[in-house]
């Protein structure tokens, strides 16, 4: 298996060729079926010079699914795939992402919350929407559905992120670098191999390859890439956003440390009461 290349091909069809239990981590943000029609103005219109983000929601799910399930094959056990969706409408009813997820091989693990502080659509139809969804997806070992601890070096982050979509990119809807970094630098703890199967702009290849990493991505337009190559190359002019994210994964105590002084002060308000 060759890695650090970019296949520019469908997703599904790439994926098949893949071998099972070559890849440790995936982080993507797939086309959202928008069937964009209206602006709201606030943000950019997603177009991708390629692909036409509209077909039935019925296949779109079923193409997800097959995706999901086939980068479940390509992954070992013990890893992880994290999945940028969001809430979508359709005559007025909500569509959610776990309408499909939980028709996949995959352990939901946790719902992450990206608050990015701006509304797509500045329509009244209901609260201003701010929000995106990441899904952490897990593959158990020997069917364990709970897996390792996070290290401790984590504990200052919950599950709300919050931070402003990417405006520097010319890419239609490009992560911002920081995401792929926070999710490599907190689940994968030796050098591993990470997939995007919809790499776009090639975020997540920046990131695995700053952060010692491999990376195999996926994209349909030749254009982007060709741009996610190029940019690859050069990643290190992006080392300072790298940094600046790595400063946040740094806590005093460990988990257990925690717990432990949270038991002692407990113990020393039991002693207090009886002295009462
Ligand atoms: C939301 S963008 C991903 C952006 C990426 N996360 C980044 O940081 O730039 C989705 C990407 O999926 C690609 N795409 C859409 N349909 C595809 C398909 N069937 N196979 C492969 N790529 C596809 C589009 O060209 C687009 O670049």
């Amino acid at each position: 298996m060759i890695f650090n290349q970019i296949f520019c091909s469908d997703t599904l069809k790439t994926l098949k060729t893949l071998p099972s239990n070559c890849v440790d981590l995936g982080i993507t943000s797939p086309p959202y079926n928008k069937r964009e029609k209206n602006n709201g103005g606030l943000v950019k219109k997603v177009i991708y010079s390629t692909y036409k983000d509209s077909v039935p929601e019925r296949k779109y799910q079923s193409n997800q699914v097959q995706v999901l399930n086939e980068i479940y094959r390509a992954t070992k056990e013990g890893g992880s795939f994290f999945y940028n969706h969001k809430l979508r409408y359709l005559n007025g009813q909500m569509i959610h992402p776990m309408d499909w997820l939980r028709k996949t091989d995959w352990l939901l693990k946790q719902e992450i919350i990206w608050d990015r502080t701006i509304a797509a659509n500045i329509r009244g139809w209901r609260f201003w929407q701010v929000e995106e969804r990441i899904y952490w997806l897990y593959k158990p070992i020997n069917k364990q559905a709970i897996g390792k601890e996070l290290n401790s070096k984590h504990a200052k982050l919950t599950s709300i992120w919050r931070a402003a979509p990417e405006n520097h990119n010319p890419h239609p809807a490009p992560f911002p670098l920081w995401l792929p970094t926070r999710i490599i630098l907190s689940v994968l703890n030796q050098r591993g191999v990470v997939l995007d199967p919809y790499i776009g702009s090639g975020t997540v290849g920046v990131a695995a390859k700053l952060l010692g990493h491999d990376y195999l991505g996926i994209d349909i337009d030749k254009n982007y890439c060709a741009d996610a190559k190029q940019r690859i190359e050069q990643a290190h002019l992006e080392q300072d956003i790298i940094d600046r994210e790595k400063a946040l994964h740094v806590v005093s105590k460990t988990y257990q440390e925690r717990k432990e002084s949270k038991r002692l002060k407990s113990l020393e308000y039991t002693v207090l009461d009886t002295n009462l």
